[in-house]
């Protein structure tokens, strides 16, 4: 059966996306068909044509968006129209707890997602500055809820 999983990224220094792209081997070698994109360069209309999404996002500024992803990010959290009942969904938020919006990108995703529609397959992570366990504990922790799920459809 067909695993299709959208990951998407958003990073100015590139720590999101390596989040990213070790979820994505995760996926791969659990026989996921995996779709990695930055939400620099992609539409939020992508999150209604896959099952299940993973987003990684820094954060930035005062509680901003990463650069280049403002658009994606307007577009999701904002969003009065565009509705995504039929996701699944978590997110990793990357962050340094010395700012006072710490990992703001990445909760204003995880709350947005839920209010159009979408359930959280697994809680939101928000790691600090050392981020390589806490990554590591969400992803497995992700895999895990999805086979767990599966597990369950298929009995
Ligand atoms: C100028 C600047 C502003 C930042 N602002 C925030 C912030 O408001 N909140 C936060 O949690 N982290 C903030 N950070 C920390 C980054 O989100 C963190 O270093 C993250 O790991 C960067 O990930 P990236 O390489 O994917 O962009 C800021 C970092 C810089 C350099």
């Amino acid at each position: 059966m067909a695993k299709p999983l959208l990951i998407l990224f958003g990073t100015v220094t590139g720590n999101a996306e390596i989040c990213a792209e070790r979820a994505a081997d995760a996926a791969r070698a659990r026989g996921y068909d995996v779709t990695i994109e930055s939400m620099a360069s992609t539409e939020p209309e992508v999150l209604t044509q896959f099952p299940t999404a993973l987003l990684t996002t820094s954060t930035y500024g005062d509680g901003d968006p990463p650069d280049g992803t403002e658009a994606f990010y307007e577009a999701v959290v904002h969003s009065k129209r565009v509705l995504f009942t039929r996701l699944r969904y978590s997110v990793l938020a990357l962050g340094d707890s010395c700012y006072d919006q710490f990992c703001k990108c990445g909760k204003d995703y995880d709350d947005a997602l839920e209010r159009l529609g979408g359930t959280r397959l697994y809680p939101r992570a928000d790691c600090d500055t050392d981020y390589d366990d806490g990554a590591d504990r969400w992803i497995e922790g992700v895999f895990a809820a999805l086979e767990e799920e599966r597990a369950l459809l298929a009995a």
